[in-house]
């Protein structure tokens, strides 16, 4: 296990700490539309704070391409922070440099110091030497209580720890951690659902879970993908075409482990009067019909297949839940993860989307855990590596 806050010196009053948060939350009109992760990160922020060390946050705001988006900037998060935490928060811009350099050792005791967006700067994911230095003197010791980036290797996740002693795990790392290394001997039957639209970035992983699951439910824009590389018409469906070769990879390793949807809701908005929503048996998708969500029938088998199963991992709605037309396959997984839950069963949803369902269903405390990433969770349980964990492993004791 990497070194906790536990192994951080005794005495920490005074000391800048510089923590890497995930605070990659959805904005709405320059406001903080879900502060899940915000409020995660309390329990690192209160323990820093009583102990009398000055926390300076570094964290990234979607995906800026290493310049200045004044629509991702965090500047909302201080403000949000600064109510949930019940402290002062500053903001500084840019991340590194005099200014912010200058604010962090002004930074008086009780204050938190939050730095503008990371991913402002191009040498952020490229995990540039340079960067990382100018990062890492910004605190007196390290703290990486980021779940949701630690599988990426950039500077603010590796780059800063290599280079600043003592580095620790936070509390919510801590606690994702545990969680999750429930599953990697996972009790049997365990079950996974793959479901959302970030394709390419999760069929890789999955076809490492054909090896260690008994059963992996499909939906989403990944089953189209899945259906389609079966030869199957998917209309307008969205389906990552890259992808086609590894989804018939992965069948040929696992199909028998493997459930697609036999059917489907679809929209088609080809008949010019408007559109229109219907349930369609898969191999009945016409050329403008678009899959939006499993199908009853799906929903059904899929129920039955979590019935009993003694461990269960949900990555990815089973459709497009935001709109309640094609919410109906993703509540029920919800549902069928709580009962699981209730019948004794260790139940995790890794990943935004999920959990932003499992609490529309009013089911957030039907689960054994939720993660608050999903990319790292995925990554984790597939590989049992991450990259910003491991540095924390492998460096010398403070
Ligand atoms: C997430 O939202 O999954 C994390 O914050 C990581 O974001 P990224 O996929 O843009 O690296």
């Amino acid at each position: 296990m990497a070194r906790t806050l536990r192994d951080l010196p005794a005495d920490l009053a005074g000391k800048r700490a510089l923590v890497r948060v995930d605070y990659n939350v959805p904005l709405d009109a320059g406001q903080v539309a879900d502060a899940t992760r915000i409020e995660a990160s309390l329990p690192t922020l209160r323990w820093l704070l009583r102990r009398d060390a000055r926390p300076v946050l570094l964290s990234h705001l979607g995906r800026p391409a290493g310049r200045p988006n004044p629509a991702l900037s965090l500047k909302p998060v201080a403000s949000a922070l600064a109510d949930l935490l019940g402290s002062e928060v500053l903001f500084s811009a840019p991340c590194d440099g005099k200014d912010a350099l200058r604010a962090s050792r002004e930074l008086r005791s009780g204050q938190v110091l939050l730095l503008e967006n990371t991913r402002f700067l191009p040498g952020e994911t490229a995990n540039d030497e340079a960067l990382a230095g100018r990062l890492a003197r910004l605190g007196d010791f390290f703290v990486n209580d980021a779940f949701g980036t630690l599988h990426r290797a950039h500077a603010s996740t590796t780059g800063v720890p290599a280079r600043l002693n003592p580095a620790a795990a936070g509390l919510l790392v801590e606690r994702e951690v545990e969680a999750l290394g429930a599953l990697d001997r996972p009790r049997r039957p365990f079950v996974v659902a793959f479901g959302g639209a970030k394709i390419a970035d999760k069929i890789e992983l999955m076809r490492r879970f054909v090896e260690r699951a008994d059963l992996i439910l499909v939906g989403g824009a990944m089953a189209n993908t899945f259906l389609r590389a079966q030869g199957i018409e998917t209309g307008a469906s969205l389906v990552e075409e890259a992808a086609l070769d590894l989804a018939r990879s992965i069948l040929s390793a696992g199909e028998e482990r493997i459930r697609l949807p036999t059917d489907v809701i679809v929209v088609d908005r080809s008949s010019g009067a408007g559109e229109s929503v219907a349930d369609v048996r898969v191999d009945a998708i016409e050329p403008g019909m678009a899959a939006l969500d499993i199908g009853p029938e799906s929903r059904g088998r899929y129920a039955e297949a979590l019935r009993g199963c003694a461990a269960f991992f949900w990555n990815g709605p089973m459709g497009l839940f935001e709109d309640p037309r094609f919410a109906a396959g993703t509540l029920a997984i919800a549902e069928a993860a709580a009962e699981v839950t209730a019948t004794g069963g260790f139940t995790v949803i890794g990943g935004g989307d999920s959990a932003a369902a499992i609490r529309r269903a009013g089911l957030l405390d039907h689960v054994s855990h939720v993660c608050t990433g999903g990319g790292a969770a995925l990554e984790y349980l597939s590989s049992g590596r991450l990259p910003g964990l491991d540095v924390l492993v492998e460096r010398r004791r403070p």
